[in-house]
C-alpha cells in the first residue's frame, strides 16, 4: 500500500503564509517558495505552536507563537539545531502534486 496521497487542494494562495492540512491522522503545514512546495510536521518543537500559520521570507520559515525559526531546506532550528520540524518528501506528478506520510 502506498504512503503517498494526492494533496487534493489549491495551492496557488501559498506564497508568504503556509497552509495547514489534514492527511489521515497527520496535521501537515505546507509552504512554497519561488520553486518548490514544502511539507512540515505542523507542531512545533518548541511548544507545539502551529507552524502552518506561520511565514516563510528567505528560506526561513518563522513559527507565529515565539517566533522560532527554522531553515526550510533541513527543518532544522536556526538558533539550535537539536530541534527540527519533520520533514515529509514532496513530489510532483502529471495529476497532481503528491506528498508521503511515513
Ligand atoms: S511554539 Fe513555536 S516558537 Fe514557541
Amino acid at each position: 500500500m502506498s504512503d503517498w496521497i494526492l494533496i487534493d487542494c489549491d495551492l496557488d494562495d501559498l506564497q508568504l503564509n503556509g497552509k495547514v492540512l489534514k492527511f489521515k491522522n497527520k496535521t501537515i503545514a505546507l509552504f512554497k517558495d519561488d520553486k518548490n512546495l514544502m511539507a512540515f510536521g505542523n507542531r512545533c518543537p518548541h511548544r507545539g505552536g502551529s507552524i502552518g500559520n506561520g511565514t516563510l521570507k528567505n528560506g526561513i520559515i518563522s513559527c507565529p507563537w515565539h517566533n522560532w525559526k527554522f531553515d526550510s531546506k533541513t527543518g532544522k532550528a536556526i538558533e539550535n539545531e537539536i530541534h527540527c520540524l519533520k520533514t515529509y518528501p514532496i513530489e510532483k506528478r502529471n495529476d497532481g502534486v503528491y506528498i508521503k506520510l511515513k
